[in-house]
C-alpha cells in the first residue's frame, strides 16, 4: 500500500482526499522505499534508496514538456507522424497506456482531442494532479482542455467499459513498459523506479488485440527498435527512431 506525506502541513486535508480518491494511506511521513508527497507546487513520487532519480512529478506548464511543445519540430516529428495528425487534422486520440502523459501532451499540443487511460493509481494520480494545475496555465490551459482522464484497464474497453467513451477513437496509441532484464541507456532513470514499482506490462499483447477492434483509422504501437511485435503480430508499416520505432496497424 502506497503511503502519501506533504512537505507542509497545512496540506494535510488535501492529502488524505487524495489518499482517499486513489487508495493511498495518509502519513505524516514516511520511511517506505516508494512514497509520495504532496507539495504546494506538485505531487511527486519518492523513491528513498540511493538508486533514486529523485522526486518523479509530473509539469506540463515548464521543462521537458514545454520545451517539447515549443520546439520538438511540430506536425513532422515522427511521433506525431505515426499517429498521422499530418492527415487528419484534429482527430481523436486514445492514449490507453497514458503513463507520465508526455506523448499524450505532445499530441494535445498539436491540435488532436486526447483521452488518457491508465490502470496504474499512482500514475493516475501524478496525472490528474498535473492537469488539474496545468488547466491553470494562461499559456497552455487551451491544450489541457483537449485532455481527459479516464481511470481504469484499457483491455476492459472490449467490454463493459467500452461505453465510457463517447466516441470511438480515431487512433489509439499504446506504449506498454517492456521488460528490460537489466539497466540499459534506453530506459531512463525515472522509468526504471516506475517500472519497479508499478511492473511490467506483461498482458500488452491482448490489449493490442482489444485496440485494433476498436480504433476507427489506425493503433500505434511504441516499442524498443529490436523488440519483436506486439503478439507477433506484423504492423502495416514500422517507423524506426534511433532506439525505437512505431508500428502501425492500420484498420
Ligand atoms: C511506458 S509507460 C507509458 C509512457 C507514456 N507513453 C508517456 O509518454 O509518459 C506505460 C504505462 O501504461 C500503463 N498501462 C499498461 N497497460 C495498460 C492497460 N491495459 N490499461 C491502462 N494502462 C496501462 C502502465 O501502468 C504504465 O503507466
Amino acid at each position: 500500500m502506497i503511503t502519501i506525506t506533504v512537505s507542509e502541513k497545512n496540506l494535510t486535508e488535501q492529502a488524505k482526499k487524495i489518499a482517499q480518491q486513489w487508495g493511498f494511506v495518509f502519513s505524516p511521513s514516511s520511511h517506505d522505499q516508494f512514497f509520495l508527497q504532496l507539495t504546494p507546487q506538485h505531487l511527486q513520487l519518492i523513491q528513498s534508496d540511493k538508486h533514486s532519480p529523485g522526486p518523479i512529478y509530473i509539469d506540463f506548464t515548464s521543462g521537458q514538456a514545454a520545451h517539447r511543445r515549443l520546439f520538438g519540430g511540430g506536425k513532422g516529428q515522427t511521433l506525431a507522424k505515426a499517429v498521422g495528425l499530418n492527415k487528419t487534422p484534429s482527430p481523436i486520440i486514445l492514449d490507453a497506456t497514458a503513463g507520465m502523459g508526455k506523448d499524450a501532451f505532445v499530441f494535445a499540443s498539436l491540435g488532436a482531442k486526447v483521452i488518457l487511460m491508465e490502470r496504474s493509481p499512482i500514475s493516475a494520480a501524478l496525472l490528474t494532479d498535473a492537469l488539474q494545475r496545468a488547466s491553470l496555465d494562461e499559456e497552455i490551459s487551451e491544450i489541457i482542455n483537449r485532455m481527459s482522464f479516464v481511470y481504469g484497464d484499457a483491455r476492459l474497453l472490449a467490454s463493459d467499459r467500452g461505453s465510457e467513451l463517447n466516441e470511438k477513437p480515431d487512433i489509439i496509441y499504446l506504449d506498454p513498459m517492456f521488460p528490460h532484464r537489466k539497466k540499459s541507456a534506453l530506459v531512463k532513470k525515472e522509468m526504471l523506479a516506475f517500472q519497479s514499482l508499478i511492473g511490467d506490462d506483461n498482458d500488452s499483447d491482448e490489449l493490442l488485440n482489444v485496440c485494433r477492434q476498436l480504433a476507427k483509422k489506425r493503433v500505434v504501437v511504441k516499442r524498443p527498435i529490436k523488440a519483436p511485435y506486439l503478439d507477433n503480430q506484423k504492423p502495416s508499416l514500422s517507423m524506426n527512431m534511433k532506439k525505437h520505432r512505431f508500428d502501425i496497424y492500420f484498420v
